[in-house]
């Protein structure tokens, strides 16, 4: 069997790290291709993910970079159409909702290939998020869609999806921070930063809705509100860095603590430590869920209800002044850690690789 793995920005490698190892573990005679589309290209953003997660290098880097969604995704089509053509895969693998996964399902489902489609079945009902367009039609076209939570099935029945496509295996990027869990508390991130473990505010902000307009501006400025009350540690994704220099008579207000990037074991070992997150990252919903870390969450809607219903996430709305009242809603909070969503245990991967790749029934009876 030849399999080709299309990832292309930083979470992506977090949800399909697990995929390709449990895939080369139960095909070690197979072909396993690793294509980066080059959609994040800093080494923060890339190289530090690969290699902390232990995945191969990549035997084909596309080099799309930035640009708009058009270029985006017309430039990784047309690099991955001659690179399908060499490796004439069986089965591409294309995990969650960005652009690359877009260009990768719609090249190869014109070439009439199969995809599998892992962490399907999200919506947020908002069609101004370009993730929800990706999402729409990554799971059209995908023949083998993985469920990673229980409202997925409902939202994929509503489209009209066959039982027969839909796989709930669970969440494949619980996978790799339940196998990287030892690592990552022996990395000590917050004593390194000066913080102790429980005091402090980690902030992820990078969505267009928040970043891409006036609203950043307000965002920082309650954020430096905050910083009288508890340490706030904001690692400033590129976007959100262009955004902000360009801010007028911007300048990092006192007490806020701004970083580069962090690399997975870092930023998971920061989440792990810390009071509560800020975010409107989807991953980072479903991270402090798994860890029972309080998160809020400052967007309109979640496409990961799952976060809100069973775990620790509040959904704050697109709405910079709600974080003022992060500090009542912790004051107010149940202490009890609510249980992961059922599957988040670290096995999704293999159970992707049960159905992609089962076992042979004559090594069984062996
Ligand atoms: C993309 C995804 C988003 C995902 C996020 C994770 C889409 C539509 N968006 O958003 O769903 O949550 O990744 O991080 O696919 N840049 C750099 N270096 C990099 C990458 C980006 O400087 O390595 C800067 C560039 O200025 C670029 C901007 O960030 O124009 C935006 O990058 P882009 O890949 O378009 O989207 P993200 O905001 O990263």
């Amino acid at each position: 069997m030849r399999v080709l793995y299309v990832v292309g920005t930083r979470p992506n490698f977090v949800k399909t790290a697990p995929v390709i190892a449990a895939m080369r573990d139960r095909l070690p005679e197979g072909r396993h291709a690793i294509v980066h589309t080059g959609q994040h290209y800093d080494r923060l953003m890339s190289e530090v993910f690969l290699e902390e997660l232990g995945v191969p290098a990549p035997d084909h880097m596309l080099e799309v970079g930035s640009g708009t969604h058009a270029q985006q995704t017309a430039r990784t089509m047309e690099r991955l159409e001659p690179v399908i053509e060499a490796e004439r895969p069986d089965l591409i693998v294309v995990p969650g909702d960005v652009n690359s996964t877009l260009a990768a399902v719609l090249t190869a489902v014109k070439m009439e290939l199969p995809v599998a489609h892992v962490e399907s079945g999200l919506r947020s009902f908002d069609m101004t998020m370009p993730e929800e367009v990706n999402r729409i039609v990554a799971d059209r076209f995908s023949s083998h869609l993985f469920l990673h939570s229980e409202d997925a099935i409902g939202n994929l029945r509503a489209e009209g999806v066959g039982q027969e496509r839909m796989h709930f295996v669970g969440n494949t990027m619980i996978d790799t921070l339940v196998a990287l869990e030892d690592r990552i508390a022996a990395t000590g991130a917050a004593a390194q930063l000066g913080l102790s473990p429980g005091s402090y505010l980690l902030v992820t902000l990078h969505r267009p809705a928040l970043v891409d307009g006036p609203l950043l501006g307000e965002t920082v400025h309650h954020l430096s509100h905050l910083t009288q009350g508890m340490p706030v540690v904001f690692p400033v994704h590129p976007r959100t860095r262009k955004m902000m220099e360009a801010l007028p008579d911007w300048s990092a207000p006192e007490g806020l603590h701004l970083t580069e990037p962090f690399g997975y074991l870092d930023f998971l070992s920061l989440v792990t430590d810390a009071r509560a997150v800020l975010t409107d990252s989807g991953g980072i919903q479903e991270e402090t869920t798994y860890l029972g870390v309080p998160c809020f969450t400052l967007r309109a809607n979640t496409e990961r209800p799952v976060t809100v219903t069973l775990g620790t996430n509040t959904l704050l709305g697109l709405e910079p002044s709600a974080i003022a009242e992060i500090p009542a809603f912790l004051a107010n909070r149940p202490a009890d850690r609510p249980p992961p969503p059922p599957l988040w245990d670290g096995q999704a991967a293999e159970r992707i690789a049960d159905i992609l790749a089962p076992p042979d029934p004559e090594m069984l009876t062996a």
